[in-house]
């Protein structure tokens, strides 16, 4: 094909793109399925015959560190990644990780993974993908590297605060949104990181043994579903083995399951430095090793030569890649960081998501909202009250335009109403050097806590923050522990002994242990790693603009021994050696991947979470699911029905019986009543997020996927429906069941 008839294709392409991303709702369907991507196929086929072995090959691996290459003789532009789920990363000098000074690329802040899961907010997450996927393009980003969907498996998981949820159907549902937001508006998401990569302890050795059933049920379902009905064009291969192989290189993850059971059309990238072989990688369906060429450059070519690959293999991968460069219009270098990253439209949306994903854990007297005719003077206590959280844990930091602290948010709201002082009760968390932590958890200072108490004893109001940060919160670590650290507990202790008037919020992208401080605050609330307008939307929650609405993602267990992968003992493994791979990668050490890692074996099987603790009994901080409002609703008249289809359609009616608006999320659990297979207490299959005026109601309407009812059959590796009765139950939190029925499935 010539150049000018290329160019010709591209923007007729442009143009289809741009028709067809005008067309229906936007969250409920989607234009674009994986057979968008299979538009172009005679032009591809044409385009591979005339190519080299080379330059087939020169599109295999990364070109610098967040590109991989076209096809510069025929005008096909270069793939441009980018950094990470929650802000479009910083740009950097085309082959490291420093800075490449630009002035342009200071971008909005999104709430973290579990801010965007806490608000169960399907509208959220597509207005999410949408803002990133804008300021993407204005980065000249055809890419995104997210969003990152994995289950929060253990508390400690480094990258706990990047996942969404506990819930395999909470992870998907807002994993099609965030998809559809970003790929209807010109950009490819990057699912990752496929699969199980749920520990960062040892992440580029581990092998994690799983059952199929809890693969499928459990970890896969937030992929497959962002792949099936998002139509996602891209996946990152995880830096650890599942089931004996590595990622990059696991024929039956990514032939077998996510290309034939499926249906994927796009393309899989390694993880930075997860790449492991030649021949494997590139057969088991591996399109670009990121970043360089260790194993996909020039041992390609010559693995090629030699006949251990075979050039149709390489041609699929190339056409792969193609079909995902045509569905991308590209930009061209020069219309790219013309202007500031960060704009107003995805500020505000980053702020709609903070609002949402605010959890009030506890409001004892109708602590909050805070009354400022009586209250004249605010202790606000706590160094995480003026930490900004956007850089840090690595891959996902953020050079943000803005990040509007706590503090700051409260001074602002509060104005000349009340006096604010500040003392920051412990020293903030800071890791000496990249990579080489030191344990958080050491005594309060005492000098730092003196001055806590003083404040608040001359105070009418204690506003503690407690939590972690994004140095404590970390890809490449776990948490040693989910106790409060630098003292937390002590500081929050002492403080509260000479004022009981105290509010504390929790700062942290996962669990903490809140035995001790729960009982000292009156109220109690979680506002995560919320964005460059967390400290804006927390002081509207705090003062009773917007009523909480937030949801936990996640349960909140009493001790970190509950959790199930504790209480079994299959984690933390012990090993000989712990070669971080991205460590390694930074360091240009090579060899220490190959280590052999140790085994993470999946005993608690699907029993994740609260499958977990409602199974066994086991008492919980708060649950699943929990979340109070500033209003109070009610329940009732529910009915189902079902469909030809075998879907269960259900209603019933919400009423806001408080005296402010509020939005308050449902959701609906299935609990088998006999089971041929062993199943939890209850799922989650059903959420919706229902807004009310005072003294309103509304009739909920909801549909539950016959699909969705399914369980996994190792026996017929497939999904199977088990007739018979069940219990349907409505609530507002998985323990706090409003409305119950019997169903026939
Ligand atoms: C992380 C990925 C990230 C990549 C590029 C890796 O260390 O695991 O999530 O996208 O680096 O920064």
């Amino acid at each position: 094909m010539s150049k000018l008839k290329l160019a010709l294709h591209f923007s007729l392409l442009t143009f289809l793109f741009f028709l067809s991303s005008c067309v229906g709702s936007r969250v409920k369907k989607t234009t674009i399925s994986q057979a968008t991507l299979m538009q172009w196929e005679d032009s591809i086929t044409s385009i591979i015959r005339s190519m080299t072995l080379e330059e087939k090959v020169a599109m295999l691996h990364g070109k610098n560190m967040f590109s991989s290459a076209g096809i510069p003789r025929l005008g096909i532009a270069d793939l441009e990644y980018a950094d990470g789920p929650f802000g479009i990363r910083e740009e950097m000098v085309p082959h490291g990780w420093n800075s490449a000074g630009l002035t342009t690329d200071s971008a909005t802040f999104f709430p973290t993974g579990s801010a965007l899961a806490a608000t169960w907010s399907i509208d959220d997450a597509y207005n999410y993908g949408k803002g990133m996927a804008k300021e993407a393009r204005l980065r000249g980003k055809d890419m995104i590297l997210g969003p990152a969907i994995n289950i929060q498996r253990i508390p400690t998981g480094g990258r706990s605060y990047e996942y969404f949820s506990e819930d395999p159907l909470l992870a998907a549902r807002l994993a099609v949104a965030y998809t559809k937001g970003v790929q209807e508006n010109k950009v490819a998401v990057c699912l990752k990181h496929y699969a199980v990569n749920n520990q960062e302890l040892f992440r580029g050795t581990v092998d994690a043994r799983i059952s199929q059933r809890a693969l499928h049920e459990v970890y896969l379902l937030p992929f497959q579903q962002a792949v099936e009905e998002a139509g996602a064009f891209g996946v990152m291969a995880a830096y650890n083995k599942v089931n004996g192989r590595w990622c990059s290189e696991n024929d039956e993850l990514e032939n077998h399951i996510l290309r034939k059971q499926w249906g994927f059309r796009g393309i899989v990238i390694s993880d930075w430095g997860g790449t492991h072989s030649t021949v494997d990688a590139v057969k088991a369906g591996l399109n670009v090793e990121m970043p360089g060429q260790r194993f996909l450059g020039d041992a390609l070519l010559d693995s090629l030569r030699s006949g251990a690959v075979s050039e149709e293999v390489v041609d699929e991968r190339v056409r792969e890649l193609l079909r995902v460069r045509f569905a991308i219009p590209p930009i061209p270098a020069e219309k790219a960081n013309q202007q500031t990253t960060s704009q107003p439209e995805q500020q505000h949306i980053a702020y709609e998501v903070a609002k949402r994903s605010i959890v009030l854990l506890k409001n004892t007297d109708h602590a909050l909202p805070i009354n400022l005719i009586k209250t004249r003077r605010i202790a606000v206590i706590g160094a995480l009250a003026d930490a900004h959280q956007a850089q840090g844990g690595v891959g996902a930091g953020v050079k943000a335009l803005y990040e509007i602290t706590p503090l700051e948010g409260l001074k602002r709201a509060i104005g000349n109403d009340a006096e604010i002082t500040y003392v920051p009760g412990y020293p903030y968390y800071q890791a000496q050097q990249r990579f080489q932590r030191v344990s958080p958890w050491h005594e309060a200072d005492t000098q730092l806590m003196t001055e806590a108490v003083e404040a608040a004893r001359n105070a009418d109001l204690v506003i503690f923050f407690a939590g972690t940060g994004r140095e404590v919160e970390t890809e490449g670590s776990d948490r040693q522990s989910i106790l409060l650290p630098m003292g937390q507990d002590e500081v929050a202790a002492a403080v509260a002994a000479v004022n009981p008037n105290m509010l504390t919020v929790i700062v942290s992208g996962g669990a903490v242990d809140l035995r001790s401080i729960q009982p000292l605050s009156k109220a109690l609330l979680m506002s995560w790693f919320n964005g460059s307008e967390g400290g804006n939307a927390l002081a509207d929650v705090l003062l009773g603009k917007v009523s909480p609405s937030g949801k936990l993602p996640f349960t909140l267990p009493m001790r970190l021994d509950d959790n199930p992968a504790y209480s079994l003992g299959v984690y933390p493994q012990q090993a000989q050696q712990n070669g971080d791979v991205f460590v390694d990668l930074v360091n240009k050490k090579k060899g220490e991947q190959s280590a052999q890692g140790p085994v993470a074996s999946y005993e608690e099987d699907i029993f994740v979470g609260y499958r977990w603790y409602e199974s066994k009994n086991i008492s919980v901080m708060y649950p699943f699911g929990h979340g109070l409002s500033y209003a109070s609703f009610e329940y009732s008249k529910l009915s189902t029905s079902t469909t030809r289809q075998g879907d269960i359609e259900l209603q019933f009616t919400l009423k806001n019986t408080g005296n402010c608006d509020a939005e308050e999320v449902v959701q609906a659990y299935v609990s088998r009543i006999h089971s041929a297979v062993q199943r939890p207490q209850k799922e989650l299959k059903g959420f919706a997020r229902i807004q009310l005026k005072a003294g309103a109601s509304q009739t909920v309407k909801m549909l539950i996927p016959r699909a969705n009812l399914c369980h996994w059959n190792e026996k017929t590796d497939g999904w199977d429906y088990e007739q018979g009765e069940a219990t349907l139950l409505i609530g507002s939190s998985s323990a706090d069941i409003k409305l119950e029925t019997t169903i026939k499935l």
